[in-house]
């Protein structure tokens, strides 16, 4: 029997298993990791990661070919392939701080497996890694061999939260890099022939290490590179009466272009666009090459941009000041579907309000208290390490209140921001939460999920990103 262990039982590690497990039955997949407490999770009834359908496919395994260890080093030992799917976060600190990845928990995974492994090993970097980690990695594993063979694999993760068992059940590509010598090919073959369960052959893409490295973080920058595009079209729609839902429609009409990843935000968040795009621009920096990681640097200031402005038109509105005033927050998770707030623009918004001496009565269907509290309190960067590292919260803030109900976060509020696009948001009853609200009541859909005439018939003054503006809004300044 193959035997698969993954090291990292995160946002990739958990799901992609779970989804390996189901289709090769024939296929012992463990997931480890240093995290106690997500272990516990994994194993228990109340997995550690939201994930539509995710609960149904781990049930279907778990016990059978799919287990959760902390036995780190046992499961290794043992694995024909190993998967390593552990953190890269930004550095803090030192040469590149700011922007290049911190490559210390693959480092460390790597030096492990070359510690404890007593058999050949087809290593494959499932974390997105600068392009080039590879030849890092094998340096690592050959110098500690003790004879023993390593073949390093790319296979970067292309799944989205919120639609990852749908992305794995049926992905637009997987992509596998190796070396172009004899070993390097016959360990691609191995782990094709894993997807190849359950992948139609022609989706199965082989490249070299480095092609395969790099796909990976240009793929997110194309991605983020849309948003920023359609958001920055939002500004200037707002400017001129243009709707940018009409724009991106008209735009993705054109099939070179295409339809998806158009819609105007707050902004992206998410764990990986911003991580990845500040990655790309110190490799392209490292190479020589400043104008190339200009224009990249872009996508994020734009992103940044898009928070402030939308931070602004809410000041600007409410006669300048939103001081002592209730906001009420829905949504906080970067998008709906997912529990994750990491880099959720939700957190440049509060913190935007917060500074302003605002008080929030946040409400989202799947982010707790303490994760809110943690997330606004929290250093830049600091989420991406695993849990039991992370520093600890300084005090919590005060100025915020987190509740289970939209009715409840909006009562007495003088205004709402809508930062996740969750379903329920679009079928509030917003007559009952007008009547229940301060007045002149406000809304600022970051998210364009509410219908802004409707809502301005019942009263509301709406602001909606880059939709023709309310006559109050309309001579106000955009940018403070
Ligand atoms: P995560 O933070 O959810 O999970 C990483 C896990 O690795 C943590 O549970 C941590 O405790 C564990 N870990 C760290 N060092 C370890 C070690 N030495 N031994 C054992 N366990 C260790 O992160 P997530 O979101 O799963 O991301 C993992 C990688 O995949 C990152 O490189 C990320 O950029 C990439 N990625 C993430 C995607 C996403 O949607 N979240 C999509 C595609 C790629």
């Amino acid at each position: 029997m193959v035997k698969i262990c993954c090291i990292g039982a995160g946002y990739v590690g958990g799901p992609t298993m779970a989804v390996i497990a189901l289709k090769c039955p024939s296929i012992e997949v463990v997931v480890v990791d240093i995290s106690v407490s997500r272990i516990t999770a994994w194993n228990s009834e109340q997995l550690p990661i939201y994930e539509p359908g995710l609960d149904e496919v781990v049930k279907q395994c778990r016990g059978k070919n799919l287990f959760f260890s902390v036995d780190v080093e046992r499961h290794v030992s043992e694995a024909d392939i190993i998967f390593v799917s552990v953190n890269t976060p930004t550095k803090t600190q030192g040469l590149g701080a700011g922007k290049a990845a911190d490559l210390t928990y693959w480092e460390s995974a790597a030096r492990m497996i070359a510690d404890v492994s007593k058999s050949d090993k087809i290593v494959v970097e499932k974390s997105t890694v600068p392009v080039k980690t590879a030849e890092a990695i094998e340096k690592i594993l050959t110098h500690n061999s003790k004879g023993i063979k390593f073949q390093i694999l790319s296979n970067p993760e292309f799944l989205a939260e919120g639609t990852a068992i749908e992305d794995l059940f049926s992905p637009d590509r997987v992509l596998i890099g190796g070396r172009e010598t004899p070993d390097g090919q016959k360990a691609i073959k191995a782990l094709k022939a894993v997807y190849a369960h359950w992948v139609p052959e022609e989706r199965i893409i082989c490249t070299n290490l480095w092609s395969a490295e790099l796909s990976k973080l240009a793929a997110n920058a194309f991605l983020a590179q849309r948003i920023s595009s359609v958001n920055a079209m939002s500004a200037l729609c707002e400017a001129t009466g243009a709707d940018v839902s009409q724009v991106a429609h008209a735009v993705g009409k054109d099939t070179r272009i295409g339809a998806k990843f158009l819609n105007a935000s707050v902004g992206f968040g998410g764990s990986c666009f911003q991580k990845d795009i500040l990655n790309l621009v110190y490799i392209c920096e490292c190479n020589g090459l400043p104008e190339v990681a200009n224009y990249w640097k872009q996508v994020i200031k734009v992103n940044d941009y898009q928070k402030n402005r939308f931070v602004n038109r809410i000041v600007s509105s409410m006669f300048n000041t939103v001081s002592g005033k209730k906001i009420a927050v829905l949504g906080f998770a970067f998008k709906k579907d997912t529990g994750d707030t990491r880099e959720t623009p939700a957190i440049d918004v509060c913190k935007g309000l917060i500074d302003d001496k605002a008080k929030l009565s946040i409400y989202d269907p799947q982010v707790t208290e303490d994760q809110i509290q943690r997330d606004l309190t929290l250093n830049k960067f600091d989420w991406d390490h695993p849990a039991h590292l992370q520093p600890l919260s300084p005090a919590s803030k005060k100025d915020i209140s987190v509740v289970w109900d939209a009715y409840e976060a909006t009562k007495d509020a003088h205004g709402i921001c809508i930062l996740t696009e969750w379903d329920e948001f679009k079928n509030l009853d917003y007559h009952k939460i007008y009547n229940n609200m301060q007045k002149p009541a406000f809304l600022f859909d970051g998210r364009n999920v509410v219908n802004p005439q409707k809502l301005r018939d019942i009263g509301f003054v709406v602001y909606s990103i880059g939709k023709p503006l309310d006559p109050w809004i309309k001579d106000l300044p955009a940018v403070a």
